[in-house]
């Protein structure tokens, strides 16, 4: 039996937030419709989740030291990582040391914080299928490692970075250079590690949302949600849409891959697996530990969206992955640089037929800056992704 306390009273259930934007804000607004008290934690000052939180706390989340102070004066029963920048090596110290709960483990947080901690669990150790791969840490040795095998094309991507910043594609020799320049401009922090990936011919890819709850036997249970499909520019998700149809030897295949991976990661809560399809072969990408982009479109199609699957796997609660009905999201970027921007349209928007829409309410917009997404609900994915870009392109972000 699970018991939950009072919020803001000695004996409340506290969850800290450890990155408070679009995806977590989300996760703490299913948190508190369970009564959960919530601590949301980000980098800057009124992040999205910090709005809707009980409690907001604004820490460089890298700074190990800084990590444990706030950790240990909150006191929190779950630590929440929403952001793969944390100071990992940490939260598995005070895991170990019992003085947190991390979600789904401090194990996982660490190994999907960068590209080669997952690479290796998933293609040397667990065997599964990826795109062949090397580590380099110079330019010599990217040319070297391309020549080796990988070939061209191929894909660079600093070991620390997300939403495809510093990646590119080598088509040929001459692009070498140029990628290996703009991936040591465009990682998270600024030691020269790269990844260069062969390029996978891919027919689709599709994120497997996977998760890991707490059986009424008290047994850990693998969900499997419907496959989404999503379009990336630039290494970051645009358009996604539920669900992606598949033939069943792959669908069954990347359950599999997303079982194997999810199982070996540990621990309770929802996984975004994100698999490359080509006829019936998958490949594992990579796989975040916590909601995906991607899933956004689970808060129009499911019964239970990914923010409430993993705030109810995390807390041990039952979980129900089924499918409500098809839709799509569209992504609504800032186009301008500035603080405190307008939105015009949102009207417009919504009278595109069977629409919703979230602004994040961002501080602060850049050009290329998720600042809110479209969803839309249909009979099909196409009339839903169609739906989905119209309401999104009625949304016209200005300075104020
Ligand atoms: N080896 C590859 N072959 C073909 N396409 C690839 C390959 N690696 C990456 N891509 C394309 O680039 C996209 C982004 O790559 P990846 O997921 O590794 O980067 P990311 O920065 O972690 O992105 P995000 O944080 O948005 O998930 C993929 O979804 C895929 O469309
Ligand atoms: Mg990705």
């Amino acid at each position: 039996m699970t018991t939950f306390g009072t919020p803001l009273s000695p004996h409340a259930t506290k969850v800290m937030l450890l990155g408070s934007g679009e995806l977590g804000k989300e996760v703490l607004i299913a948190l508190q419709r369970l009564g959960v008290e919530t601590i949301a934690v980000d980098r800057y000052e009124n992040a999205p989740g910090q709005q809707v939180a009980h409690h907001s706390r604004t820490i460089t989340m890298s700074d190990p030291a800084q990590l444990k102070a706030l950790i240990e004066a909150e006191k929190p029963h779950l630590v929440v990582p929403e952001i793969e920048a944390i100071a990992t090596p940490m939260l598995e110290e005070l895991e170990a040391a019992g003085t947190v709960r991390v979600i789904p483990t401090a194990r996982a947080a660490r190994l999907t914080m960068d590209r080669e901690g997952i690479r290796v669990l998933a293609a040397e150790t667990l065997g599964l299928p990826t795109s062949p791969y090397q580590f380099c840490n110079s330019l010599e040795e990217l040319q070297a490692a391309i020549d080796a095998g990988i070939g061209y094309p191929c894909i660079v991507k600093p070991v620390m970075s997300s939403s495809g910043k510093g990646q590119s594609k080598i088509d040929g020799p001459d692009d070498v250079k140029k990628a290996w320049d703009y991936a040591m401009a465009g990682g998270r922090v600024s030691h020269g590690r790269v990844i260069v990936e062969g390029f996978i011919d891919f027919d689709y890819e599709i994120t497997q949302l996977t998760v890991r709850a707490v059986g009424a036997d008290g047994q850990i249970e693998t969900h499997f949600c419907d496959p989404i499909g999503h379009v990336q520019v630039s290494g970051d998700y645009v358009e996604s849409w539920q669900p992606h149809p598949m033939h069943p030897a792959a669908l069954e295949k990347s359950r599999q891959i997303a079982k194997a991976v999810t199982d070996n990661l540990g621990g309770q809560g929802l996984f975004g697996v994100e698999l490359f399809v080509k006829g019936q072969d998958v490949w594992f990408s990579e796989v975040s530990p916590r909601p995906h982009d991607t899933g956004l479109v689970t808060l129009c199609t499911q019964n239970q969206s990914e923010f409430e699957l993993h705030a109810r796997a995390i807390l041990g609660l039952p979980v129900d992955t089924s499918l409500r009905n098809p839709g799509a999201s569209a992504v609504i970027y800032g186009g301008v640089e500035a603080v405190g921007i307008v939105f015009d349209g949102v009207d417009e928007a919504l009278r595109v037929p069977n629409t919703d829409l979230r602004l994040f309410g961002k501080p602060e917009s850049f050009t290329k800056r998720r600042m809110g997404v479209a969803l839309a609900r249909a009979q099909d994915v196409d009339t839903a992704r169609d739906n989905a870009k119209l309401a999104a392109s009625k949304v016209k972000p200005r300075k104020a």
